[in-house]
């Protein structure tokens, strides 16, 4: 299991003490939320904060794109450092273009998959995939509530994975804590985002350790 915070639920006024906190805790990625207030009614950040972002860790930064227009803004992600980009794919004229493109910007790619969409509307981006983002919130907010039925569906991507022998990582994002890490690890999650779950916990290590020992990690 990989744990990728999300930098949603951080102290902005003190991002930088915050990232390296999360690092030294045991962080292995950072997960960026760009939200541009038309693909989901909230507003976040932009590319460069995510180059301030690249100069203060050395852990991949993990950038979940949740704008109207990818094409745009992934090429400006990815020279602002970003390692992974995901991008819902109802967001791309054809999302195997976008995918292609950022393969050869040098990024990593990834689709998310929000509660109410089936595996199978994404299938045809498993050839330009690196990682799969199953969504067990509805994009938008930090803090929401995790949604137990996707679990099924996460264990389903990981068997067709297995199946067909796909280079592909299963991260899972929303919701997740310290009480339900385990669930969702068990159900096929290998890249663990957590906002609220550790940023908006006194102890950062104690956190991210009780999560490794929640899953037989530590
Ligand atoms: C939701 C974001 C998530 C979320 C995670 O739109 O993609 O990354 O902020 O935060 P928590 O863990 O608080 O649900
Ligand atoms: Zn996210």
């Amino acid at each position: 299991m990989k744990i990728a915070p999300s930098i949603l639920s951080a102290d902005f006024s003190r991002l930088k003490d915050e990232i390296q906190a999360v690092e030294a805790a045991g962080a292995d990625w950072i997960h960026v939320d760009v939200m541009d207030g038309h693909f989901v009614p909230n507003i976040t950040i932009g590319p460069v904060v995510v180059e301030w972002v690249r100069k203060v860790t050395s852990i991949p930064v993990d950038v979940h794109l949740m704008i109207t227009d990818p094409d745009k803004y992934a090429p400006e992600f990815i020279k602002a450092g970003a390692d992974w980009i995901s991008i819902h794919p109802d967001t791309c004229a054809n999302p195997n273009a976008t995918l292609k493109k950022i393969h050869e910007l040098g990024a990593k790619t990834s689709v998310a998959v929000n509660p109410d969409v089936a595996l199978s509307q994404v299938e045809s981006c498993f050839a330009d995939i690196d990682m799969v983002l199953m969504m067990t919130v509805f994009p938008g907010f930090g803090g929401q509530a995790f949604i137990p039925d996707v679990l099924a569906k996460i264990t389903a991507a990981r068997n067709l994975i297995a199946e067909r022998k796909l280079p592909i990582l299963i991260e899972v994002d929303g919701g997740i804590k310290t009480d339900n890490v385990a669930r969702v690890v068990q159900a096929g999650g290998e890249v663990i985002v957590s906002g609220s779950g550790i940023f908006k916990t006194p102890n950062y290590s104690d956190t991210i350790r009780q999560m490794r020992q929640a899953v037989g990690q530590a």
